[in-house]
């Protein structure tokens, strides 16, 4: 019998103790995207302010919920009972107390959290800040640097323990910006453009997503925040102002086809042999209502870890994959449904020496050494 009474028990506690520790193993500091693992000033803030109304939060919850078993455990019917216990109405004491205490949990909740927001709606004062505009895209981030004139994708450079101070607003639908680590969320609207800031305070890369569905390749909506030394960070910007090296061989001829093919209708790439943005081809289709035209500066593609949204990494084979067939690697990408557009109307699509060639091109867009 007491067996059976034991085995019951496990039986009802087993689901419990499953659930608890799969929600706590979600709760590694050292995960990459985890709030509790923060390296910079404002998501520190945020976890401190997560933390003063989860402790009120617990607190709450052990004392009613404490009060409640009591209750149900002492006041609870006996066989015994003859008649119902006394009958009682009100309690002006109970009352009182139980609309006073809400209310100042409410205050110590809203006063702190109000705090929070003023002091991160706006970036500190500081001469050293550095702005940069987000642009959310389906499904890829743009960041641009307005006061350094560089413009990069899926990969936000920063010097630790700099203000980096930004604004952000969408190209299509809402998305959301977020970097666990270092701050957000914040909504990227296409109606209206956010504002935020954050800080790093120690060198790395900081996973950051879409945080907010935006369609088919949410999921795979992606970027990261680099944090590096101030001397790494000159010599990123040295790099971007710099051109990349002119294009030979193979790479010569992906670069023609860059222009020939539809690349250049989204692409931007700059350089001493930029094959041009192509405004005429570029109009024309416009006018046609095929669609938004923008896709990621390939200016120093081969400068970046990622692509595709910050998905995969950026080397022979993937690049290969992708410029073969976009959709196998992101069903639903813009690149995949333009070029078929425009393809078919030109009568051209890629073989596989011009994916060759594209590729050569593409990792020849790296910074040029002496500058
Ligand atoms: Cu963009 Cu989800």
């Amino acid at each position: 019998m007491a067996l059976r009474k034991f085995a019951q028990r496990v039986a009802l506690l087993l689901p419990a103790a499953i659930v608890l520790i799969l929600t706590l193993t979600a709760c590694a500091a050292n995960d990459p995207q985890s709030t509790f693992g923060v390296h910079g000033e404002v998501a520190r803030t945020q976890l401190r302010l997560f933390w003063w109304i989860f402790i009120l939060a617990v607190i709450v919850f052990v004392l009613v919920e404490g009060f409640l078993l009591y209750s149900l455990f002492r006041f609870r019917s006996r066989p015994t009972d003859t008649t119902l216990p006394k009958q009682i109405h009100g309690n002006t004491k109970l009352e009182i107390a139980w609309t006073i205490i809400p209310v100042i949990l409410l205050i110590s909740i809203a006063i702190p959290t109000y705090i929070v927001i003023a002091k991160q709606k706006d970036a500190p004062v500081d001469p050293n800040t550095i702005k940069v505009e987000v642009v959310a895209h389906q499904w890829w981030w743009e960041f641009k640097y307005p006061e350094l004139g560089i413009v990069t994708a899926n990969e936000l450079h920063l010097p630790i323990n700099t203000v980096i101070s930004w604004t952000l607003h969408s190209d299509d639908v809402i998305h959301s910006f977020w970097v666990p680590k270092l701050a957000g969320k914040i909504d990227v609207l296409p109606s209206r453009v956010n504002a935020g800031w954050f800080k790093a305070d120690e060198v790395g890369n900081y996973y950051g997503q879409c945080a907010e569905f935006c369609g088919l390749q949410h999921a795979k909506m992606r970027f990261r925040a680099i944090a590096t030394t101030q001397a790494d960070w000159e010599k990123w910007i040295a790099g971007q102002k710099g051109k990349p090296a002119a294009a030979a061989g193979l790479a010569a001829q992906g670069q023609a086809l860059f222009g020939a093919k539809s690349c250049v209708l989204c692409h931007t790439i700059t350089g001493p042999d930029e094959p041009g943005v192509q405004e005429g081809r570029m109009n024309s289709f416009r006018q046609q209502g095929k669609g938004a035209f923008a896709g990621p500066n390939l200016t120093f593609f081969a400068e970046r870890g990622t692509f595709a949204g910050g998905i995969i990494d950026n080397n022979t084979e993937n690049l290969h994959g992708w410029l073969t067939d976009p959709n196998e690697i992101k069903d639903g990408n813009r690149m995949a449904q333009l070029a078929a557009v425009y393809d078919k109307e030109s009568g051209v699509s890629l073989s596989a020496a011009d994916v060759d060639a594209l590729v050569a091109y593409l990792q020849s867009r790296k910074f040029s050494t002496g500058q």
